[in-house]
């Protein structure tokens, strides 16, 4: 799943700059994620190491000694694919993370640009009874920091929304009786449904949908 995850990103989110390309790398609060060096010969070294923030050291391994020295406990290093786990997540861990290693020359072999984030929220659609009418009714899907009011007339959705702000995107499908708002974030994905006939009651007995077609 995280590699699928850093797959995809590395095709939608790397950015050239120069010759080094940095990736995107997104992980939920408290989970786990492996950076790998993304390189398919072994690189020639005397040190390796993994640092965050341009200078704050994680690992550093030696060639000669195959000596590992891990600065941080929630570190682990994988001697033979050289690639770094971070465990644990904190939002403070976002930042920029490199593996750089140093012989005859020093290099900088991946840059990675990691983002934690919290999963979102759940989001909670409800119907404005009050401006409901017999053709349509008027939902309001709230997925915290994103709110859309929308009408729900003869099983479509108007207007078709998907709304994004940022990271995070609202979506909403609806079809037949149903009223599907999805809300996300590159980590998560959390769903509101209702059945439009049982929210949707617009005078005692009668029902918003289909029954005028
Ligand atoms: C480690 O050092 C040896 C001897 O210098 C060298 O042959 C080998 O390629 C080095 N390994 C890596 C991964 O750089
Ligand atoms: C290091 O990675 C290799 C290849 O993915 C794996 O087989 C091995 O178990 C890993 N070693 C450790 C200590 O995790
Ligand atoms: C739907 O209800 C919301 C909240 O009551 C209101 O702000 C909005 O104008 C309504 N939309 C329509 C088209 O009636
Ligand atoms: C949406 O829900 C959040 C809590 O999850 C609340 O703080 C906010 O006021 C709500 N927004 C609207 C427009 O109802
Ligand atoms: C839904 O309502 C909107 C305006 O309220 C209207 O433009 C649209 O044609 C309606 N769609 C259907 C399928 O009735
Ligand atoms: C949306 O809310 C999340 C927390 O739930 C916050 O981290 C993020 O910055 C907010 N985004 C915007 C655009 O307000
Ligand atoms: C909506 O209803 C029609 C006719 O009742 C049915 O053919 C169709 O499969 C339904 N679509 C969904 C998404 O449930
Ligand atoms: C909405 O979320 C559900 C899972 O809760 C998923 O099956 C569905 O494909 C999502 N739809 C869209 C358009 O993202």
């Amino acid at each position: 799943m995280i590699r699928l995850r850093l797959l995809l990103t590395l095709v939608l989110s790397t950015h050239i700059t120069g010759f080094s390309a940095e990736i995107s790398v997104f992980v939920q609060t408290g989970a786990s994620v492996q950076l790998d060096i993304q390189t398919q010969e072994k690189p020639e070294f005397e040190d390796l190491y993994w640092t965050k923030d341009k200078s704050e050291n994680l690992v550093k391994y030696t060639n000669e000694s195959k000596k590992v020295k891990i600065y941080n406990d929630r570190v682990d290093f994988n001697d033979s694919t050289f690639s770094l786990t971070l465990k644990n997540m904190r939002k403070t861990d976002s930042g920029p993370y490199r593996a750089r290693t140093i012989g005859k020359s020093e290099n900088d072999i991946v840059k990675y640009r990691v983002s934690v984030l919290d999963a979102v929220e759940a989001p909670v659609l409800t119907v404005n009874s009050k401006w409901s009418s017999h053709e349509s009714c008027n939902f309001t899907c709230n997925g915290s920091n994103i709110t859309i009011s929308f009408i729900y007339n003869r099983s479509s959705c108007f207007p078709e929304e998907v709304t994004s702000s940022d990271l995070y995107t609202l979506r909403l499908i609806c079809s037949n009786d149903s009223i599907v708002c999805n809300y996300s974030n590159p980590v998560s994905l959390k769903t509101d449904t209702v059945n439009v006939n049982e929210h949707c009651t617009v005078n005692e007995g009668t029902y918003c949908i289909r029954s005028e077609l």
